[in-house]
């Protein structure tokens, strides 16, 4: 009994003994929480770096954006292939997305090797391979005769512009190829592509292997913001507000990063903690003096490490009694699944046993022991140093989004986490206390980078469709030039045949003559009352002009709301109502007593026999009161004064508005002879010669007419530029087939045009996640004001989507983008 408990206390001391020298020995690879609390703070300065504008050039953490927006959403789909370059393998994927209720992912996939040739060669033969291994992937599955949409995982630090395109800045890891660098990767390989005429894929995204990872987690957990790879390489991506990022357009919402930890430390900032050992590991690489944070971690680099530790001892006799076999001489003859194997809990000392012996060396058990633990040291100082900086990015989530506790994701992969048996306890372990205040879900990613890369492809795939959907339906809100001037003839003949008297009669261009001879003169003076209906308002005006030196126009006007009840109630009820407001106004200007000339302008078409006589030929625009069609409205006012009996007016002049507009303007330029109004309503009015007004006696001078060219294309002229849209738009109006020109053009109509289309958008799941709402169904809720601010340059999409918002549209920023463009399209035509 004696003797077990003894021999039990002489392998423990004899453990400890080790495991102290080693300790001694490694003192500078042991980073206590201070140190790794440090090295947080380093990193979140780097990332700030590395996200502005002016630093970034220099930044070591190059904090890349990738042009990837959001995190899958479930609702892609399709078949996609997907390639896999730059881990421990090669790998072409088919990736098969089904949106049939549940998620639902079916992957194949086929490695390839990569021969030193290919990773030490040229660029062309580099892609050259890629497509033949693609190839080859699609020969084995039948799949060469469809189009497939690719997404190339390409796990090295490119620069992107957008989410198809990538510059490759430098060679990391175990890759050199020639002439690469500083070019456009996938346009290499859609180059390499063409020139074979067996495969048809169109490259879509180009995504890093920690944004694949990302996605491919983000997919099962939508909590999913960051991805990292603790492999052959080491890096890490998370979700960044799009207002911190310097380097692309746009502050809303968020895109992800690709941070490149790897080169963290490349400007010396990490230089005191690195060691000598980490020094030679630097020197002997393909990359010296770049990528030094991931020399410290990453699965090329541990087993390498320790051999480098290993020999250093053994020199200075602390292991295997000084011997040194050749086989410890040579580089990289320990690897990281050597060091996880010495690792492994239960074999683990057998493994470093084995291990030792096949590198020829005769280990004690003491040896044994001091090189497992050299081996724990160097992979638990990796740990460390990723959770270090993986906090530092947990903690700038945290802060983005302003909680005091983050809940959150981190999707993971890569050989190192994955084969050695503690890493990711250590990992997790160290991450949760130096950030205490995020619940931190780690999520492995079973499929890989590939899956992921598919779903970016998919949301592209999506969003290329979309694009083209969209397009498509704004073309049709498009004129050339042909098409203007072909509007232009028929407006000029449409116009001739109002003129004319055979013709004016059946004219959809009605061509009003107005009993208008001649514009001011600047001799015209006095006092004047004045109505002003059918635009927007309804005003009441008095207004006092003087001539001669002193010549001068004051207005004095009130504005007085038409309830809708009035616009489309009974004629008397309108008039009754317009003389109940010019009675206030009277009131309230005090002159109620005085008998003023008073000119009306009245907005619609009116057939007119005199200055003071206007039949109203049709009611336009939102009015639509019974028993005035074909009656005289200055009649109709005066049998309402009369009803009224409290004042007399003496109504000389009734205009329309385009004729009130050319004779303000006339006032102040006598060469004005066009009156034209882009408001409510469309129309103008201009100075005709006498001689061509067929329906008027006389061939004298001038008179001016009012086109009502509202009404143009009502005989179906214009048709071939109308849209669908502009039909139901028509269709739901008070008065359908009438004033097509107008309905395609005026401020009532635009906003219901958009309306129309953001409706079909939605439909087909363009817009608002596909989902009509009330909103959406009401008529009229796009006023002309609103229209005008969403068009507004100096508007951000935030705002954009703030008024979307107040009218109760629940819009996501790239619904704001394509409303924006839709209003866009709409009013350009008009
Ligand atoms: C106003 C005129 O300036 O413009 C009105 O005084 C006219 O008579 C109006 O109807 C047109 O624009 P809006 O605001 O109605 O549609
Ligand atoms: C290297 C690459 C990086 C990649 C990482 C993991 O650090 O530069 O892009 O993500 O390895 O594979
Ligand atoms: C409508 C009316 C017309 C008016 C125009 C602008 O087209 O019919 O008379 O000028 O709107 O308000």
């Amino acid at each position: 009994m004696f003797a077990v408990h003894l021999l039990a206390f002489y392998f423990t001391k004899l453990k400890e003994d080790q495991i102290k020298k080693v300790d001694r020995f490694l003192y500078h690879m042991r980073l206590s929480d201070d140190i790794l609390l440090d090295v947080m703070t380093r990193f979140q300065a780097e990332m700030v770096k590395g996200l502005e504008r002016d630093a970034h050039p220099t930044a070591a953490v190059k904090m890349l954006p990738t042009f990837v927006r959001s995190i899958p959403d479930g609702s892609e789909k399709g078949d996609f292939l997907a390639l896999d370059l730059g881990g421990s393998k090669f790998r072409v994927l088919k990736v098969k997305v089904s949106e049939d209720g549940k998620q639902n992912v079916q992957m194949e996939s086929q490695f390839y090797p990569t021969p030193k040739e290919i990773t030490h060669g040229n660029g062309t033969e580099l892609f050259d391979y890629v497509a033949d291994c693609l190839a080859d992937f699609m020969e084995t599955k039948n799949i060469k005769h469809k189009k497939f949409p690719l997404g190339f995982t390409f796990s090295f630090p490119c620069i992107q512009t957008k989410l198809e395109e990538g510059v490759l800045l430098s060679w990391t890891k175990y890759f050199k190829v020639r002439g690469v660098q500083e070019t456009d990767v996938t346009s290499s390989l859609r180059h390499a592509l063409r020139k074979r005429k067996d495969v048809d894929v169109d490259v879509l995204a180009l995504v890093n292997d920690t944004v694949g990872t990302m996605m491919t987690c983000g997919y099962d957990d939508q909590r999913c913001e960051v991805g990292i790879i603790i492999g052959t390489g080491t890096n890490a991506c998370y979700m960044e507000e799009m207002r911190h990022i310097d380097l692309v357009e746009g502050d809303e919402g968020r895109m992800c990063i690709n941070t490149e930890w790897g080169a963290f430390g490349d400007d010396g900032s990490l230089d005191d903690l690195r060691t000598e050992f980490d020094r030679e590991i630097d020197l002997g690489s393909i990359n010296p003096g770049k990528q030094l944070f991931e020399k410290m971690i990453s699965g090329l680099y541990l087993g390498e490490l320790v051999r480098l530790i290993l020999l250093k001892m053994a020199k200075k006799g602390l292991l295997f009694s000084g011997k040194i076999s050749a086989a410890l001489r040579t580089k990289d003859k320990i690897e990281t699944k050597h060091v996880a194997a010495m690792e492994k809990h239960k074999e683990g000392l057998q493994n470093t046993k084995e291990i030792l012996m096949e590198l020829g060396l005769t280990p004690s058990e003491e040896d044994c022991i001091a090189v497992q633990h050299v081996c724990t040291i160097v992979s638990f100082r990796s740990a460390n140093l990723c959770a270090a900086a993986l906090a530092a990015i947990l903690t700038r989530l945290r802060e983005n989004k302003k909680l005091i506790r983050l809940r959150t994701t981190v999707g993971i992969d890569g050989t190192l986490y994955k084969t050695h048996p503690q890493y990711p306890k250590r990992l997790h372990k160290v991450v949760r206390r130096l950030v205490p205040n995020c619940d931190v879900r780690f999520l492995l990613s079973e499929s890989g980078s590939g899956k992921g890369a598919a779903m970016v492809t998919a949301v592209a795939c999506r969003l290329v469709s979309q694009r083209k959907q969209i397009d498509e339906i704004l073309a049709s809100f498009e004129l050339s030039k042909e098409n203007l001037i072909e509007v232009k003839n028929k407006m000029r003949g449409e116009l001739e045949y109002g003129l004319k008297k055979e013709t004016h009669a059946t004219a959809t261009v009605k061509m009003l003559p107005t009993y208008v001879c001649g514009t001011p003169d600047g001799t015209e003076k006095g006092k004047f009352l004045a109505l002003d209906l059918g635009g927007t308002n309804f005003r009441v005006l008095l207004v006092k002009i003087r001539s001669g030196r002193r010549k001068s126009v004051r207005m004095y006007n009130k504005i007085f709301a038409i309830p809708l009840e009035i616009m489309q109630g009974t004629g008397e009820e309108l008039f009754d109502h317009i003389v109940q407001c010019i009675a206030e106004f009277l009131e309230y200007m005090g002159i109620k007593g005085a008998c003023l000339p008073l000119g009306f302008t009245f907005s619609f078409p009116c057939r007119q026999a005199s200055i003071d006589k206007g039949a109203l030929v049709e009611w336009t625009k939102g009015f639509k009161a019974t028993d005035c069609e074909g009656e005289d409205v200055v009649d109709m006012l005066r049998e309402a004064i009369k009803r009224r009996n409290e004042f007399d007016l003496d109504i000389v002049a009734v205009v329309n508005d385009t004729v009130g507009t050319m004779m303000t303007c006339g006032y102040e330029d006598p060469n004005c002879e066009i009156g034209f109004i882009a408001g409510t309503g469309s129309n103008v009015c201009y100075m005709e010669e006498m001689k061509n007004i067929e329906i008027v006696e006389g061939t004298e001078g001038k008179m001016c007419i009012n086109t009502e060219w509202g009404g143009f294309g009502d005989n179906g002229c214009i048709d071939s530029i109308r849209t669908k849209y502009d039909k139901e738009v028509d269709e739901g109006s008070l008065n359908p087939g009438k004033q097509r020109y107008e309905k395609m053009t005026s401020g009532m109509y635009l906003g219901e045009i958009v309306r129309q289309i953001l409706i079909d958008l939605t439909k087909h799941g363009l817009l608002f996640r596909g989902q009509i709402s009330e909103s959406l169904r009401t008529r009229g809720i796009f006023e002309t004001k609103f229209l005008s601010h969403i068009e507004s340059d100096r508007l951000a999409l935030l705002q954009v989507r703030r008024i979307l918002q107040q009218l109760g549209l629940d819009s996501t920023c790239d619904d704001s983008i394509i409303v924006k463009e839709v209003c866009g399209a709409v009013s350009k035509r008009a």
